[in-house]
């Protein structure tokens, strides 16, 4: 990401990139592979920092912990007041409030910037979510702006926040980019399972869908990797992958974030969570055995099938999508972070992972009300959810009737449900916790709190 990254900084007009790795042969190599970036090379800290021109700014891209902080430790000793230091790696966002405080106290400016697009995209152009001072930015926002992706016009880079604010919309970027690619495994699998259809014959369908409103690069590279054929078997690519999904843990944050919140990210916890159970070969073993129903085609009139796949498919990135920007509103209320929602929508259009066409409409549902308190009330999606609700039941129907699990596709549909319905059994939940834990509850006909005297008379106490 590093190496990338400076040469991208490298062929912009203008910029001169001094670079430093711990290890002096690996910068030596970078050098002579692209002579055309004429880098300055620094075989230490102290080399690096007087290559550099004041305030001097510093874009660290190792890996997040120790090794980040090591860093930034070694840069505080030869930096200087107004100088800036930028973690661009994926840092889970308390450590870099810790940071910033830390740093901001020498006098430096610290920046934790979430950086988007893997190695292609830092090369090319990555979507940036930088927090930090207004100070650094001032700074920061030219270099930034000549690096990043370009959506229609638009660098893919806006200052998200103060402190961790940028690491933690880059948190969530990546949450929502679990459930993405949780739904579309579902609806592959759904297809696959239901139709007969071979993977080949799937990615056509998915490369269909890239030309509607699904239009992304999770779908688009979703029809390349079905399309793939193993080269040492003949067989599809997927049906030799083993079925175990990794996750380097920024799902995980997300999702343990959100708890602590009270915010209900339930499709990125189901996604989370999915990757989980499929890595648990053991238990897997052991369930093997477990009864489920007979095996049968799902789909009488396969294209319908497929329709309805794609509907529930596209109305459950919706609910992915407005928790996803949920977490992010409620994470700013909490840290004091003032958060474009907008502004975020439009960076992930282009450069990142979750980039899709889709981002325009939630960009817009954000224009026409900044204050939207839910994403998926906003009359575009509102209305797409309308459409497509019926065909998202019958395919969750049909995954349960069959036996094939389809957790995000379900728990996106219930969260629609539950969101919906004009009463919840929380009445009963309340009335429980209120039976053995005098924890009283409210009434929805007189204010203040209330207790009933469960194991005496039974008889009303108003607190
Ligand atoms: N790969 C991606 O697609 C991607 C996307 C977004 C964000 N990121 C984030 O970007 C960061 C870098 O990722 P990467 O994929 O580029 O990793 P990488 O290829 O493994 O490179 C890590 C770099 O960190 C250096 N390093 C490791 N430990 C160090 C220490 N204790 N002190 C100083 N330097 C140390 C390594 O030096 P040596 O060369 O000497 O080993 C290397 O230059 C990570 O935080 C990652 O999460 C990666």
């Amino acid at each position: 990401m590093g190496a990338n990254l400076a040469r991208n900084l490298a062929s912009r007009e203008g910029n001169t990139v001094a670079i430093l790795n711990r290890s002096p042969q690996r910068t030596e190599a970078l050098v002579a592979e692209h002579p055309e970036a004429g880098f300055v090379p620094a075989v230490d800290y102290a080399g690096f920092a007087a290559a550099l021109r004041r305030p001097r700014t510093a874009i660290v891209m190792v890996q997040a912990g120790a090794a980040t902080d090591a860093t930034i430790d070694a840069l505080v000793e030869v930096f200087e007041p107004g100088d800036i230091i930028v973690d661009g790696g994926n840092a889970y966002f308390p450590d870099t409030i810790r940071r910033e405080r830390a740093v901001r106290a020498t006098g430096i400016n610290f920046v934790g910037a979430g950086i988007s697009g893997g190695e292609e995209g830092a090369l090319r152009g990555p979507s940036i979510m930088p927090g930090g001072s207004d100070e650094a930015w001032r700074t920061l926002g030219p270099i930034l702006r000549s690096i990043a992706a370009v959506a229609e016009g638009e660098p893919c880079v806006t200052h998200v926040g103060h402190d961790g604010a940028g690491h933690f919309v880059k948190m969530v970027h990546n949450g929502i980019e679990y459930a993405d690619m949780q739904l579309i495994a579902e609806a592959y699998d759904l297809i696959r399972r239901g139709t007969g259809r071979s993977p080949a014959e799937i990615a056509d369908v998915f490369a269909e869908w890239n030309r509607g409103e699904l239009e992304s690069y999770l779908i688009e590279i979703t029809a390349e990797v079905l399309r793939q054929t193993d080269a040492a078997t003949g067989v599809p690519l997927v049906d030799v992958i083993l079925d175990q999904a990794g996750a380097k843990g920024t799902g995980a944050w997300t999702v343990q974030t959100a708890l602590a919140l009270g915010v209900p990210v339930s499709g990125i916890a189901e996604a989370t969570f999915a990757r989980s159970l499929s890595s648990r070969p053991e238990q897997r073993a052991a369930a093997a055995s477990l009864p489920g129903p007979e095996a049968t085609p799902l789909a009488a009139d396969e294209a319908a099938f497929i329709e309805d796949v794609r509907q529930a498919l596209y109305a459950s990135k919706i609910v992915a999508y407005s928790q996803g920007f949920d977490e992010i509103r409620a994470g700013a209320a909490e840290h004091g972070w003032s958060i474009d929602l907008g502004a975020i929508a439009k960076i992930w259009r282009a450069g990142c992972i979750i980039r899709a066409q889709f981002l325009n409409r939630i960009a817009e549902a954000y224009a026409g009300e900044p204050g939207l308190p839910l994403l998926m009330t906003a009359p575009y999606f509102a209305e797409a959810l309308a459409r497509g609700q019926e065909a998202w039941r019958r395919v969750v129907v049909r995954a349960t009737e069959s036996g094939i699990p389809a957790p995000a596709f379900a728990s996106s549909l219930a969260y629609y449900d539950g969101l919906r319905a004009e009463r919840l059994p929380a009445a009963l939940i309340q009335g429980q916790r209120d039976f053995f834990g005098a924890h009283s509850y409210r009434r929805v006909d007189r204010p203040g709190a209330f207790h009933t005297q469960w194991s005496g008379d039974r008889s009303e106490t108003a607190l």
